[in-house]
This record gives structure tokens, sequence and C-alpha cells, in this order.
């Protein structure tokens, strides 16, 4: 079992070792999390990304995930830009991949590469030894090896506070989103991840509700559920310190699967709490809603009129709002562009993963997906290829509810979660009729 090692305390961190702890510092889970981390670990080999070369021994690396790093790193040089300074905390840094990437690549002016697992600092050390330790008088980087909540604590309490905060977190492990936002500058950017697939498919409520304060049920769109179950979460968790919380993105990749999404933390208060509610889904029309707090008690389905309210799952907490700010996104593509990553035939998946989160960022887009499948189903026909129902809902005439006047066309769009899939403010009733109509040409 891994213990915490005091030796390895960092310089900077001005506060005395305390005495030699009886019991391991660890949360119990930590034991797990190490058994997980060696049955997915590789062997020593040299990895390069993005041109940078560096070791990931026996950490818990996954090279599937460079477009989480990808992303990680442009947001942070795009702080950069606008700020004085980055000085990144890199909460969970495995083998310090990411704090080599903000280092090299964001021009970071300080990180904090930290892991819970000591004997991951030989490895650390030699990948970040690339980059000069001193930039003048100035320590550009430092390794420490305490529990995440640990060190962001006593950064806090030391009031060393950090522009980018990263915690790359197993599970669905939410502790630490108060430590972190402690240890955040009032306008600063914390990245943060979950990997619980299981309470994202509504198939473990009551964790959700333990880890994020949701109860989640099995719904068609679970993996968009897992990133608002997320953000819901750490919604909550700001709001009890008096900060709130806007995600600039969010990304599902289906390699764990891992949720990971990008805040800024701001001063203010929960008091609209517009994009704070709950989702419902009918399985008889397949229809889904959002319903504020005000509206709790009066959720049914129009299709059955509480007839059937078996009918009808509902989650929540959780949130209901844009899961990005497309400006931003926008800002992240040209920088993309910018540094080679994408354009001229390089980059594709990249550059295809950013459009369609802009695209996703349509405020008149609601939450979930529409599975293609699962319309043919109801539909009973064939599925179409997918651009050719995009196309059909965007030219379909729809009522506008208030003026009761025809308006142009439904929003539509791909999901980046589900390849099958389309994000729509189309009524499944429709998405049928349209379907059976394409059928039928
Ligand atoms: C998903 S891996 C990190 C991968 C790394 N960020 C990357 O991009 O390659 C999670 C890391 O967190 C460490 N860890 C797990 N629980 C921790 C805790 N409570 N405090 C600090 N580190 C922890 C593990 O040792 C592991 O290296
Ligand atoms: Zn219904």
């Amino acid at each position: 079992m891994l213990s915490l090692s005091f030796k390895t305390l960092s310089p900077f961190l001005s506060f005395s070792p305390p005495k030699p702890q009886p019991k391991p510092l660890f949360p119990s889970n930590y034991h797990q999390i190490s058994l997980c981390s060696n049955a997915t670990s590789h062997s020593s080999t040299l990895q390069t990304e993005r041109g940078l070369q560096f070791e990931v021994g026996n950490s818990f690396f996954r090279p599937e995930s460079f477009t989480g790093r990808d992303l990680a790193v442009l947001a942070a040089a795009l702080y950069k830009r606008s700020k004085p300074e980055l000085r990144v905390l890199d909460a969970m840094c495995g083998c310090g991949v990411r704090s080599l990437r903000y280092l090299a690549e964001a021009d970071a002016d300080f990180v904090l590469a930290n892991d819970g697992n000591d004997e991951n600092r030989g490895l650390i050390l030699s990948n970040l030894s690339q980059i000069p330790r001193f930039s003048g008088d100035n320590k550009r980087w430092v390794v420490t090896h305490f529990d995440a909540n640990r060190i962001m604590t006593e950064c806090y309490l030391q009031r060393d506070f950090f522009d980018f905060i990263d915690v790359d977190s197993f599970g669905s492990d939410s502790s630490f989103l108060r430590s972190a936002f402690n240890a955040l500058k009032l306008d600063g950017l914390v990245y943060v991840t979950s990997t619980d697939g299981y309470s994202a498919g509504g198939h473990r409520p009551h964790n959700s509700l333990a880890s994020y304060g949701a109860y989640v049920r099995p719904m068609p769109y679970a993996n968009e559920i897992g990133l608002r179950m997320l953000i819901g979460g750490a919604v909550r968790e700001a709001a009890v310190m008096g900060y709130c919380v806007t995600p600039l993105f969010s990304y599902y990749s289906y390699h764990g699967p891992v949720f990971r999404v990008l805040l800024r933390m701001d001063r203010g208060k929960l008091t609209d709490i517009r994009h704070y509610g709950f989702i419902s889904y009918c399985h008889k029309c397949g229809n889904s809603l959002a319903y504020s707090w005000d509206e709790l008690g009066n959720i049914s389905c129009p299709c059955s009129e509480a007839k059937s309210p078996r009918s009808l799952v509902v989650s929540g907490p959780l949130w209901t709002g844009p899961l990005h700010q497309a400006s931003y996104l926008t800002d992240i593509l040209n920088l993309a562009e910018e540094w080679g990553w994408i354009g001229e035939g390089v980059g594709l998946d990249l550059e295809k993963l950013l459009k369609q989160m802009i695209e996703e960022s349509n405020p008149d887009l609601p939450f979930g997906y529409t599975k293609l499948d699962e319309v043919a189903s109801r539909a009973k026909v064939n599925s179409p290829p997918l651009r050719t129902i995009m196309s059909a809902l965007q030219k379909r005439d729809r009522k506008a509810m208030v003026l009761e006047i025809f308006m142009e066309g439904y929003a539509a769009c791909r999901s980046h979660i589900a390849c099958n899939a389309i994000k729509t403010n189309c009524p499944m009733t429709t998405c049928i009729s349209i379907m059976q109509e394409l059928q039928d040409q």
C-alpha cells in the first residue's frame, strides 16, 4: 500500500512537515486506485506527444487521452495571453506529461506537479528536467506527492493561489472540488474529470447522488448526462462557497469513458438557477423536457397527461444549460490553427471535434441528443443517413409556440458525444414523421 511521503515536500511550501502519522493519509479507496493503476500501467516506454518526449514508466498513462491534454494546453495558453501570469497546479499528474506540456507549450510561469504516488517521483523529475528548473531566481516547477485535497488545501492556507488547476481523477471522486475552488484565483480555470460511466448511465443513482448531488436514471443520452452531472455537482459545490462556475467546454471521450469539463470560477451566488434543474425522458413518446425547481410536482409528459407516470424517468438536479461557450471554443480553434495543430489537412480529428462543439453551443439547441436508431425504430423505417435527416430538419417549417407563426427550420447538428445521433430542438413526433416521409420519397 502506498503511503504519503514527506521527504518529497517542496521547499516552496513553507509549512513544516507534520510528525509521522500512524495512519495512511490517503483516502481508503486510494489502495484500490493504485491497484487499478497497476492493472492498466504500461512498461517503461518513451512516448511522444506534440513533439515532446517523456517516459511513462509504471505510471497510469493513457495515450488516447491526448485530445483532453491538447484542449487543456490550448486553454492554459489562451489564459496566459490575457493575464499577467499562468500558475498551474497539476494535482494528479501521473508521469507529469501535462505539467511538461503546460510548461513547454502554454509557457506556464510555474507548475506544481503533484501525484499521490511517490513511486512516480523519479519519472516526473526526469520528464520535467527538459525544462530549466529556474527562470531567474524563480522556480518554474516543483514536484510533490500529497493527496490532491491536501496539497490544494495547503496552498489555500498559504494563500498561494493558482490560475489553472487540473484534477485528472478517477471514478466519481468529487471530494476535491471544494479544495480546488479554494486554491483557485478568481476568474481562474479548473479542469475536472469523471470516469464514472455507470453513474452517468443511471446504474448507480445513489452513487451519483453522493458524488454530485444528482439522482441519475437511465436515459438515452447518458454520456451527455455524465457531463451535466459533473458540471451540476461543481456548480452546487461552488455555490456553497459563494462562487459561480461556468462551463467553457465539456468533452466526452469513450476511452475510459472520460468526462472532462473546463470551468471558469468567479464570485457570485446561485441566484440564476435556470440552468440547474431536472430533466425528464418519456419512454412512451421519446420526448425529453427540462423542469425548473418551481415545476417540481407538476412533472408529466404531454403525451400521457400523467396517466402513465411510469413512462417518465426524471434525473437531477444537474446542469441543463449550454455545455460550451462558442466564442471561447472559437478562440481555441484559432489558436490550434495558429500553432499548426489543425488546417491544411492536419489535425482533422481535433478540428472536427472543435467545430462540432461550436455547433453544439447553438442556444436554440436543448440538452440531450436523439439517436437515429431510436427514431427509426419508433418510425418503423430504416434509418436514413445522418446528413439527410439533418438537412430535412433544417428545412422543415416549425410553429413558434408563442407567436403562433411558422418559422423556418429546426436547429440541428451532430453530437460530439454519440456518432449516429443529432442534437435538435425538433420534438420526437416530428422527427418520426420526417423519417417516414424520407422513407416514402
Ligand atoms: C488518471 S492518472 C493521471 C494521468 C495524467 N494526468 C495524464 O494525463 O497522463 C491519476 C493519477 O492520480 C494519482 N492519484 C490518485 N489518487 C490521488 C489522490 N487522492 N491524490 C493525489 N494523486 C492521486 C495516481 O497516482 C495517478 O497517477
Ligand atoms: Zn411522453
